[in-house]
């Protein structure tokens, strides 16, 4: 653990606090519950179960045991202002994570995202803003980079967005600068680049690159690669995104707050190389893939190369990710491969 971090964390246990965590049944969410109740947190989960699944809850319970008793559920939706208020009430800290994902879901329905993503945003903002919360901290995303050409990107330099998705992360990011200017309501926002781990949810036409990957691979079925495997990404495992939300949210520093930060690793993989680490980790849990990948077109609105710079993080918020891609992939394959069989 970073020093930044274990001091964060031991102020936590000592002063246990309210968190809301929108988007608590998927991926990003799930982890965030998991570690928040492991610290003696009191949280509250809001969901619509759209993209996430009980299943990942029932994970939580079993993992945390007693700790499960700090945790309430609210099935409600964030384009509803109302469930956004009931969440709200008497929270410290939101990590506001519900969001409908995925680039080509964006592109087959824009007004679904757009008002799950934009709308429900605002409510968001709205709500939290008038139960006077200690912190705001949102998932941004690496696509507001658009069709920025330089690498690694800095958070000041972003392009235009290549997809409906992507208009609606950046547009949350200046719904926040606005929500700062105008009502004096502070917020931070990450940037994820391709978060991966456990939870992740494999199925489905918008699964993300590891999960579906993982699963062809634990299933014997073809991996297929969009484009020629040579477009790159700076994965990052759930444990550093984790970390990120729990400094962001902590943090207190003026000049740490009000900002939108990148949260990767700051590295580059690509797709081919991805496949060999997929690969080889699933060996070490004892599936064996021979299979080559199958190669078809580029997908529309796919950025071709993503690399993060994440020393503002660093600087401003004390992170430090403790896992390359490949420890988090060899973290991550154990669990993807008994949730499989
Ligand atoms: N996973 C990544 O690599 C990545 C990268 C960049 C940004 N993000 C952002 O991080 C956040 C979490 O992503 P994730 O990967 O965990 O996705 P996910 O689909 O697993 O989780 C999203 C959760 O939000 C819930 N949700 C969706 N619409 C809702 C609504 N109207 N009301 C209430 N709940 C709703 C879903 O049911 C789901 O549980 C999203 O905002 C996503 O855009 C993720």
């Amino acid at each position: 653990m970073s020093a930044k971090l274990s001091k964060v964390v031991e102020q936590l246990r000592q002063e246990p606090k309210q968190w809301l965590v929108t988007g608590a049944a998927g991926f990003i969410g799930s982890n965030l519950v998991e570690t928040l109740l492991g610290l003696g947190q009191t949280v509250v989960g809001l969901d619509n179960f759209a993209t996430g699944h009980q299943r990942n809850l029932d994970e939580v319970r079993d993992l945390v045991g007693d700790a499960w008793s700090a945790f309430t559920l609210i099935r409600g939706d964030i384009r509803n202002l109302d469930d956004c208020r009931k969440a709200t009430a008497g929270v410290d800290y939101v990590l506001h994570q519900a969001a409908l994902g995925s680039v080509p879901r964006s592109i087959n329905d824009p007004i679904t995202t757009n008002e799950t993503n934009i709308g429900g945003f605002l409510n968001m903002l709205v709500a939290a803003r008038d139960a006077q919360v200690k912190s705001f901290t949102y998932a941004a995303s690496s696509s507001t980079y658009g069709d920025h050409p330089a690498l690694p990107k800095i958070e000041d330099l972003i392009g235009s967005p290549l997809s409906p998705y992507a208009v609606t992360k950046y547009v949350n990011e200046l719904y926040a600068d606005v929500f700062a200017r105008t009502y004096g309501f502070e917020t931070v926002g990450l940037r994820y680049f391709n978060v991966f781990g456990r939870r992740q949810d494999p199925d489905g036409a918008y699964a993300a690159v590891v999960p579906k990957w993982t699963a062809a691979m634990i299933d014997g079925n073809d991996v297929v690669v969009n484009g020629d495997g040579e477009t790159s990404r700076d994965f990052c495992y759930i444990d550093n995104a984790v970390q990120a939300n729990i400094l962001a949210a902590t943090a207190s520093d003026t000049d740490a707050r009000n900002q939108v930060y990148n949260v990767a690793v700051g590295g580059r993989t690509t797709l081919n190389s991805l496949f060999e680490l997929v690969r080889s980790a699933l060996a070490d849990s004892d599936v064996s893939y021979k299979k080559m990948p199958i190669y078809k077109d580029f997908r529309a609105g796919d950025v071709r190369h993503s690399q993060a710079d994440i020393s503002k993080a660093a600087r401003l918020l004390g992170y430090e990710p403790l896992y390359t891609v490949e420890q988090g992939i060899k973290e991550a394959m154990p669990w993807y491969v008994s949730s499989q069989s």
